[in-house]
């Protein structure tokens, strides 16, 4: 199961619940909470998700950084959860952003292929069944027939908006760029819709003062697995109030 990973300098580590994650030893920071990936990714990103999915009638949503594709998951399982398989086209569409071109590769080819240790590690670590793992990688193999995966975040040219933003990106130490007020900003002026809903493990200035000057209103939630501490979740447009998040 390492091998895939350590030919791309990645060593995976496991976290306090038992989901993996990567770290990448030259940087020493790891892809998730050491307390735990999955729970982690339920708290600060599917509540959200599926709180996205019950508000709208067809959605777009965006990640930044599939790494070991957690989100991805449970994304496709919040869908599964509240509409059932959808052949392609989708009304419910994913769009992912990863540097890594052989994290995406690996990803893509767990979801054509019969089983990944580390991926059907990850689905047991979210109570996925053998049925429900076949649907969600049906779905995400369709959207991504449909919409590949993207590269790199700060040179995206389309002119996409998303519903959904769950920006996961490293910390600002190590992706200084999407961290910078200048970035965000210009992200959400142009690819945020008029009803969008981020959601993030950080809270920073740069990312208030960006959501701010685009008409978000932010909700600072407790963070993940700690006493003190916030990260962010924002919202705007007519589809999304305060109390869906209370
Ligand atoms: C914290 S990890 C994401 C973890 C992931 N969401 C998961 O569930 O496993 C950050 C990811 O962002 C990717 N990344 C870094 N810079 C990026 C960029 N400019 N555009 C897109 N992805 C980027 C990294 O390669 C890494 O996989």
């Amino acid at each position: 199961m390492n091998r895939v990973f350590e030919q791309i300098r990645f060593t995976v580590e496991s976290t306090k619940d038992g989901s993996p994650t990567l770290r990448l030893p030259d940087l020493g920071e790891w892809m998730h909470h050491s307390a735990g990936a999955a729970s982690e990714t339920l708290y600060i990103y599917k509540s959200v998700i599926d709180k996205g999915l019950d508000a709208l009638s067809s959605s777009k949503t965006c990640v930044v950084g599939l790494g070991l594709g957690y989100i991805e998951i449970s994304w496709a399982l919040g869908l599964l959860e509240r509409v059932g398989y959808e052949p392609v086209p989708l009304k419910h569409q994913i769009t992912s952003f990863e540097i890594v071109p052989e994290l995406k590769e690996h990803f893509s080819e767990w979801l054509n292929q019969d089983s990944d240790l580390i991926y059907d590690q990850i689905s047991d670590c979210f109570k996925i069944t053998v049925d429900q793992k076949k649907s969600i990688k049906n779905i995400l193999a369709a959207n991504y027939k449909l919409l590949p995966m993207q590269s790199d975040i700060t040179t995206y040219g389309e002119s996409t908006r998303w519903n959904i933003i769950c920006y996961d990106a490293y910390s600002s130490k190590t992706s200084q760029q999407l961290w910078s007020e200048e970035f965000l900003n210009t992200f959400l002026k142009n690819h945020a819709d008029e009803s969008c809903v981020l959601t993030t493990y950080a809270c920073t200035g740069n990312l208030k003062r960006a959501l701010e000057a685009n008409g978000f209103q932010i909700i600072r939630r407790t963070a993940y697995n700690r006493i003190k501490g916030h990260s962010t979740l924002a919202f705007r447009g007519p589809s999304f109030n305060a109390e869906m998040f209370m």
